[in-house]
């Protein structure tokens, strides 16, 4: 069984992510979505409704499964026996902190050993803060979020296009 971890914030999970767990369900038996319960940010949704959110986005991925987690990340890799942890690569500008945190976690664990897969092309540019950023100010997003995301932005912050 080779098990990858990817995770995140996901706060909310973009159609971005979405592209990033199908890619990496094609390459692993089982992919963890792991969503950080972090307290050092401030999240806009809660941990539960990230989880829910989540959960509903990938409803159709059969070896995906969803969790929350505290902690180190090295820890989960070794709880839950991953070979591989799985990020994002949209541009280069992602590089810098990406090698950083793989290298560390290499550090904290051998058996954590980081894999960076890239989005479709049409979501290089997506993150889960724009998206957030656009629905604060009553821009459309219902082409950029899965639907149990979109719903849930319109229920934040409401409808109204720029
Ligand atoms: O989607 P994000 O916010 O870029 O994800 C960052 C995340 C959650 C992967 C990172 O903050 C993390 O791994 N947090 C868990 C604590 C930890 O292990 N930190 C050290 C990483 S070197």
């Amino acid at each position: 069984m080779r098990r990858a971890v990817y995770p995140g914030s996901f706060d909310p999970i973009t159609n971005g992510h979405l592209s990033l767990v199908r890619r990496a369900a094609l390459l692993f038996d089982e992919v963890l979505v792991a969503i950080a319960d972090n307290s050092t940010k401030e999240p806009l949704f809660s941990p539960e409704e990230r989880m829910e959110m989540t959960t509903a986005a990938l409803a159709g991925i059969d070896n995906v499964r969803v969790i929350v987690f505290e902690g180190l990340l090295a820890k989960l890799v070794e709880q839950e026996k991953c070979c591989a942890i799985i990020r994002g690569l949209r541009a280069i500008s992602d590089f810098e902190y990406e090698f950083q945190m793989a290298l560390m976690n290499r550090k904290l664990s051998h058996q954590a050993e980081t894999v960076f897969l890239m989005p479709s092309l049409n979501w290089v540019y997506l993150s889960s803060s724009i998206v957030k950023e656009v629905a604060r100010h009553g821009g459309e997003t219902k082409t950029l979020v899965p639907k149990s995301v979109y719903e849930k932005l319109q229920e934040r912050f409401g409808s109204g296009k720029v």
